[in-house]
């Protein structure tokens, strides 16, 4: 069987590093690489965070440092009070010790998309600042790949920043219009559908009982997020919001798109906000509108369930 594979670029925090191992223990999948940006964390937190990812998993996969600040606007604080001071929930800093990739992270993806080309599907979940940089380093990167499925934006629903932007998008938003615009096979996964796929505090229990080491890592990271979502929204648990975007690349049939142009809002109180345009000068992407939220969690849990035992047949 050969397996898709896939280059995500992320800022870990606490929900990609879910969507990170689930990936790592997807069979289906061969994470070519990571790249990483700042938002839930500084980008040296998420290259950091990154590489001790890698090494829990026991692979031998690139991770390349990327942009340090947005492409065009000022930079905003991480999102501490979301993924913990570290990037990890309560846990401490980790100290991993495989070296990152010397290349950027805009320089490791258009060298992925030429060793790749259509077989490469690439998958950011946090700011999209460095595939911005890297449509700038290579001027037909777009026609290279296989299509970009991303983590971001609200296109029918409100933001979670505020009522117009979701937090990758509002983190980078000139960047996410060079995406939107770029004319590449862009599908959005965003909080439309995102905010469906919820993962309680018991299935992390379940998660580490099937998998205590990897598990246990991600049930314990993810305490001081849950207790984010109990704080703010009376729930019990987490949306699976990075998951989603890795998820809709394994398992296309659990999601359902339209097809339009969208943009991104560059300024006033909208910035960040992702609209729907009637603009035919501009590339349709797909945004998700539904999806079959039970199924993609019990395959998040059950595949993370695997995480440990994968581990030893590797
Ligand atoms: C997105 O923002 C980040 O906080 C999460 O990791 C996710 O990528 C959700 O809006
Ligand atoms: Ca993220």
């Amino acid at each position: 069987m050969s397996r898709q594979k896939i280059l995500i670029d992320t800022d870990p925090g606490v929900d990609d590093a879910l969507a990170i191992h689930m990936a790592f223990a997807d069979p289906r999948l061969d994470v070519v690489g990571l790249t990483t940006v700042f938002g839930n964390v500084h980008t040296y937190q998420a290259t950091r965070n990154a590489r001790h990812l890698v090494e829990m998993a026991g692979l031998v996969v690139p991770v390349a440092h990327g942009a340090e600040k947005p492409y065009q606007q000022a930079q905003r604080d991480p999102a501490h009070f979301i993924h913990g001071a570290e990037g990890f929930g309560d846990l401490p800093a980790p100290d991993p010790q495989r070296p990152a990739d010397p290349r950027s992270a805009a320089r490791f993806i258009c060298d992925m998309a030429d060793e790749h080309g259509e077989d490469l599907i690439l998958c950011p979940i946090g700011p999209l600042t460095n595939l911005a940089h890297a449509l700038d380093l290579d001027a037909n990167l777009q026609n290279k790949i296989g299509g970009v499925v991303l983590m971001g934006g609200a296109v029918t629903v409100p933001g979670n920043v505020n009522a117009f932007a979701e937090a990758n998008i509002h983190n980078d938003p000139h960047a996410a219009e060079m995406v939107f615009a770029a004319g590449w096979d862009v599908r959005i996964i965003g909080l439309d559908v995102t905010e469906q796929i919820l993962c309680t505090s018991q299935h992390l229990e379940d998660i580490a009982l099937g998998a205590p080491g990897i598990g246990g890592f991600l049930r314990d990271v993810s305490a001081f997020y849950v207790r984010f979502y109990q704080d703010s929204r009376s729930f019990d648990g987490c949306c699976l919001h990075d998951p989603a975007a890795v998820i809709a690349i394994t398992d296309p049939d659990w999601f359902s798109y339209e097809t339009a142009p969208v943009k991104v809002v560059l300024d006033g109180e909208g910035l960040g906000d992702t609209q729907i345009v009637d603009d035919s000068s501009r590339p349709h992407v797909r945004f998700a509108t539904a999806c079959r939220h039970e199924e993609i969690r019990d395959h998040f849990i059950a595949t993370l369930k695997s995480t440990d035992q994968r581990l030893v047949e590797r």
